[in-house]
């Protein structure tokens, strides 16, 4: 093993042209934790967000005046080469896959709750496997918090991203009719993925009401009474992403949401997906028999994480974009 790790790091809060590459010591173990050699990392929109702490939300928790981790990279396929204290069912040269809330993937090493790892089958390879624990995972606790099933009518506002592109394979995996609404830019691919495309200039006012058995919210920001205006009596809007305020970002829009929803039968719910082994495992599973497809934009190297952030930051990513750390 070697004692130093290359990691692009920030100093302070701003935009991707202000990540550095740093030589840093490579981290140890704590106990009930694993240390990954990381072979490739997916980013997101959240990435992003802590990046620029924007919404100034964000900094309570990640850090008031600067990241506690300056490491950015949330989503990790690696192979296990240590262990901490007291972590059993998992073992050196493992290759595994796992989600770090605070960071940590954009370096040659990083850290993880040995709790939070699902193995990663020989079938799918690192870069792929490193799509799915946000991007996939909240797409699956959207469908789950809006009760999607078989023969059911769907909506996802914002399709084209990271989530979306999985919501739309998930939900027609789970045999409901899928709509989704991109730019026309992207029909084609989201066509693809088995939706029926809705251009994402057609405003939901302007859509049938009562026509969607749920409507997973993405990235429309259009009002919430036009939204829950959609769904059937008993039916659900599910609240994923959006832009909000500079401070408090999507928290006013998710107070307003819990206050339509009070004694009515169309609730809309506002997700905060967690990281979850279970459902990262069985992921894993669909992608390794070929029933789910993680779609990729931009593979960078190492040496292009602050261009690879860059393109994030820009807003416009279709399916996913990941950096290739080793291997
Ligand atoms: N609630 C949770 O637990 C949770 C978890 C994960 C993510 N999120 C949130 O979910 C959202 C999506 O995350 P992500 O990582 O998937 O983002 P992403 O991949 O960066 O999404 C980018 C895509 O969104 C599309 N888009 C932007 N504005 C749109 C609009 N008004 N209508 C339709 N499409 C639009 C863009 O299309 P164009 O290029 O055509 O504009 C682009 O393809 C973010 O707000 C993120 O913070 C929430």
């Amino acid at each position: 093993m070697p004692e130093t790790m290359s990691a692009w790091e920030q100093e302070g809060y701003g935009p991707a042209s202000g990540v550095r590459r740093v030589e840093r010591p490579i981290p140890a173990p704590g106990r009930g934790e694993v240390l990954l050699q990381v072979r490739a990392t997916a980013l997101n929109a959240g990435d992003v967000r802590i990046m620029l702490g924007d919404p100034l939300l964000v900094r309570p928790v990640f850090g008031i005046r600067r990241p506690r981790n300056p490491v950015r990279g949330m989503d990790v396929a690696g192979t296990v080469v240590a262990l901490g204290e007291g972590v059993d069912g998992v073992d050196v040269d493992e290759e595994v896959v796992v989600e770090l809330p605070g960071g940590g993937g954009l370096a040659q090493y990083a850290v993880a709750p040995a709790v939070r790892l699902a193995r990663r089958p020989a079938a799918v390879a690192p870069h792929l496997a490193a799509t799915l624990p946000i991007a996939a995972g909240t797409a699956w606790q959207a469908l789950d918090a809006s009760g999607v099933g078989d023969g059911q009518r769907v909506l996802i506002l914002g399709a084209s991203g990271g989530v979306g592109t999985f919501a739309v394979q998930l939900a027609a995996l789970r045999g409901a009719q899928v709509d989704a609404t991109c730019s026309a830019r992207n029909r084609v691919v989201v066509e693809g993925l088995g939706a029926h495309v809705i251009d994402r200039d057609t405003r939901p006012a302007r859509l049938p009401a009562e026509s969607y058995d749920a409507v997973v919210e993405i990235a429309s920001g259009a009002p919430l009474r036009d939204l829950r205006r959609l769904v059937r009596d008993g039916g659900s809007v599910v609240l994923v992403g959006g832009d909000g305020g500079r401070v408090l970002g999507p928290v006013p829009r998710m107070l307003r949401a819990a206050l339509l929803s009070a004694g009515s039968n169309r609730r809309i719910r506002s997700l905060a997906a967690t990281p979850r082994a279970e459902i990262l495992t069985r992921l894993l599973d669909l992608v390794a028999v070929g029933r789910l497809h993680p779609l990729i934009e931009r593979e960078y190297s190492f040496a292009d994480v602050a261009d690879a952030l860059a393109h994030v930051e820009a807003g416009h990513t279709v399916g996913k974009v990941v950096v290739h750390v080793a291997g």
